[in-house]
């Protein structure tokens, strides 16, 4: 690596000379051309490799991360598609995609060009400024979206006086941020009907007094959300909540696909309906179509926001754009959060709003520092030009079909015992299995296949969206032989 500095410049970059020789680039306006690309050789070249041996890695962990994650002894270094590599050099079909996240695959070319050339344009602004991608991204996810139902009527849907969709979005860093926000502005739309008089004449008079009264938020079982304080008190999961009680008041959790529950959840007070239409951490649960009819109509009798969190599901994971689009449109929801895949990796998320929410937020009223930044802006309008590209959609639809196919058939001898069901739609796909699968996860591993588990005894299947049908049917395969080598052991 020294190698690749002149005598002069080492000494520049020793203790204190770097600093010295960064001034004198500013400065001199003008830096040696030489210098200047031997600086940067010599630093990309250090920024690549960590240099500690995987043994190190592992203990470097140990020592200095905070204990939150149980993860096995494997350090990854590099991906390529639907393959990633440990530091061993141990290669492995990635059925995970880092949890629905790498949706183009790993170090996808397109994607590296593009994180490339804005990594030499313009990385973070701050909102103190318009930056070319954030509204071009904003764009291409309303456009995208209203393709689906282009006369509709519902949520977002819902044209404005002039004829367009007056649909808006707000970028944020992640998921739970996204869902944080969401949470918000139901709050705000809340206390806004209320107070506008605007909930029909079944109003109540204590509602009518005050207006703040309306701020109830109904969540699901099952449904997973996040871990800040809001996102985490509508995750109605014991193990995540009790540690961190109190939570935010006002919400109430109903039974997931309980449709004659509703009406006693959801009423005058209710601000919002938070649900993945798809639950992903739950086990891969579908909502039922009347399920959400209703949910839509309940929350329209009463002036409430319907939120669908498409965090996990969106995104073309179900063959479709979205996964609420795999449902009638009087389904449609007036607040759809996403994430994960949107920039392929890259930290980002977004909440898309329908004109009656965005027209009640005033400047000020909710901010970030990197939400919206180019750089994942930029990547984020070159994976939506893929997902919602048909053919694009339709592999994942065909892909999906082939997994479940191949499963099905491989571990038909254990349906009804040990495999309790094989679901999902698209690459959304998870198999149940009648006890605790995480020696399957673990034995999967060591045969080159990366799976990740879900609640109830699930496993999850969410490779990279543009996985292979061979690398589908290689990843059942090894599935089927897990069972198959464990089942002795579970029965
Ligand atoms: C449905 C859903 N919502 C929210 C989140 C939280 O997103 P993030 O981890 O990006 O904050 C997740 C993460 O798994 C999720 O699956």
């Amino acid at each position: 690596m020294n190698s690749l500095l002149s005598t002069r410049s080492m000494r520049l970059l020793s203790t204190g000379g770097r600093y010295a020789f960064q001034q004198r680039l500013l400065v001199t306006r003008t830096p040696s051309t030489t210098l200047y690309r031997e600086y940067y050789a010599t630093m990309v070249q250090k920024s690549t490799e960590a240099g500690v041996s995987t043994n190190q890695t592992l203990s470097n962990a140990d020592t200095y991360i905070m204990k939150a994650y149980a993860r096995p002894e494997v350090v990854l270094s590099h991906g390529k598609g639907s393959y990633v590599y440990d530091t061993e050099g141990k290669e492995y079909i990635d059925f995970t995609a880092g949890i629905a996240v790498v949706a183009l695959g790993h170090a996808n070319p397109e994607v590296t060009a593009v994180l490339a050339d804005q990594a030499t344009k313009l990385v973070h602004c701050s909102n103190l400024y318009h930056n070319e991608w954030a509204p071009k991204l904003a764009q291409d996810i309303v456009t995208a979206t209203m393709e689906a139902y282009p006369q509709g009527k519902q949520g977002i849907y819902a044209k404005g006086s002039d004829g367009t969709s007056g649909a808006r979005v707000f970028f944020t860093n992640s998921g739970t941020e996204a869902n944080e926000g969401a949470l918000k502005f139901a709050r705000k739309y809340g206390k806004h009907v209320a107070a506008a008089g605007s909930l029909g004449k079944g109003t109540s008079e204590a509602l009518r007094a005050d207006p703040n009264l309306k701020c109830g938020i109904v969540s699901f079982t099952g449904g997973f959300h996040g871990r800040s304080m809001g996102a985490l008190s509508v995750t109605a999961n014991p193990k995540y909540q009790k540690p961190f009680t109190p939570l935010i008041p006002g919400v109430q959790t109903a039974k997931f696909n309980s449709t004659n529950e509703l009406g006693a959840f959801i009423d005058e007070r209710t601000c919002a309906v938070i649900v993945e239409p798809m639950q992903g951490e739950g086990g891969i649960h579908s909502a039922h179509v009347e399920f959400l009819q209703t949910l839509r109509r309940r929350c329209d009798q009463v002036g409430a926001l319907l939120i669908y969190d498409e965090i996990q599901c969106g995104l073309g994971r179900t063959g479709k754009l979205w996964a609420h689009q795999c449902y009638p449109e009087d389904c449609s929801p007036d607040i759809v959060t996403m994430a994960k895949p949107l920039a392929n990796g890259i930290p980002i998320g977004a909440i898309m709003v329908s004109d009656k929410v965005s027209s009640i937020m005033n400047v000020g009223d909710h901010g970030t520092t990197f939400g919206g930044n180019p750089l994942a802006c930029r990547v984020g309008c070159t994976v939506l030009s893929h997902i919602r590209d048909p053919e694009f959609l339709s592999h994942v639809d065909a892909a999906g079909k082939a997994l479940e196919q191949e499963l099905l058939q491989a571990l038909s001898s254990f349906i009804g015992s040990l495999v309790v069901e094989v679901r999902g739609t698209g690459l959304l796909r998870g198999i149940q299995f009648s006890s605790d699968p995480s020696k399957l996860v673990d034995l999967a591993r060591d045969r080159g296949l990366l799976l990740v588990a879900a609640a109830g005894n699930t496993i999850r299947l969410v490779p990279p969206l543009n996985t292979s049908i061979a690398d589908i049917k290689k990843g059942a395969t090894i599935i089927a032989e897990c069972v198959k080598e464990l089942a002795s052991e579970w029965k």
